[in-house]
């Protein structure tokens, strides 16, 4: 598929097995997502531009590779964004935060925002947006198209699963919008769920239903 890189891990993959399963306990499945979001980080910033400068080793100077550029932004999208964002902060720490809050209305389908919040200055950083779940992709280009709004040009989508039925609808919407997942599913269920899936990746990471 069109700019979607399937990241095929091995560990990723039999991480993302035991989340699957509908008996894995909800503190297994935090501590799983926490885990497989340092695997899918280290994909997603796999080709990070890197610059030299000269630092001095014990034994002499040398001219060193550190990133170039300004600090990545991720953007949790809310609630289940969270569960990849804390994993992802573990592995590079200095990243900036943005938040957005949306649920989807269960009969439209469509995403409802209830909270927003990003640093100021996006334009000139690279804004990776996180969620678990790219079903219709209703979230997931609301989010987007609200981070452009606010000035993001860089963008890429990190996921754990995604719909078929969603990386259309994604790919008509964001067609500059890398995405990056860890499996694409078979369908859509009549509600909007992504089959095989996982359930509802929300409510597995805080035991809510
Ligand atoms: C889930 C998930 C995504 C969205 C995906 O969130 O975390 O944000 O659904 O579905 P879509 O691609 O069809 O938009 P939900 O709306 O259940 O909110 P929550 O994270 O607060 O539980
Ligand atoms: N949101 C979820 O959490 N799970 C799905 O399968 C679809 C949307």
């Amino acid at each position: 598929m069109d700019n979607v890189t399937v990241v095929q891990h091995p560990l990723v993959q039999h991480k993302l097995s035991i989340m699957r399963d509908k008996n894995t306990s909800t503190a297994s499945f935090r501590r799983l997502l926490r885990e497989i979001s340092l695997l899918l980080c280290y994909e997603v910033t796999r080709d990070l531009e890197l610059t030299a400068v000269s630092i001095e080793t014990p034994m002499e100077e040398m001219q060193a590779p550190v990133l170039k550029g300004k600090k990545l932004v991720f953007a949790s999208i809310l609630r289940a964004g969270n569960g990849l964002l804390e994993g992802m902060l573990d592995l590079v720490p200095s990243a900036r935060v943005a938040h957005v809050g949306l649920y989807r209305d269960h009969e439209t389908l469509e995403a409802i925002e209830y909270y927003y919040k990003a640093p100021g200055d996006l334009s000139d950083r690279l804004v990776i947006a996180v969620d678990p779940m790219l079903a219709t992709a209703n979230s997931a280009t609301a989010a987007i198209e609200k981070l452009k709004q606010s000035g993001a040009k860089d963008i890429r989508f990190l996921c754990l699963l995604a719909a078929p039925e969603g990386i259309e609808n994604f790919r008509k919407r964001l067609p500059d919008v890398p995405i990056y997942t860890a499996a694409i599913d078979s369908h859509l269920n009549e509600k909007g769920y992504i089959v095989p899936g996982l359930g509802d990746a929300g409510d597995r990471m805080y035991g809510t239903k």
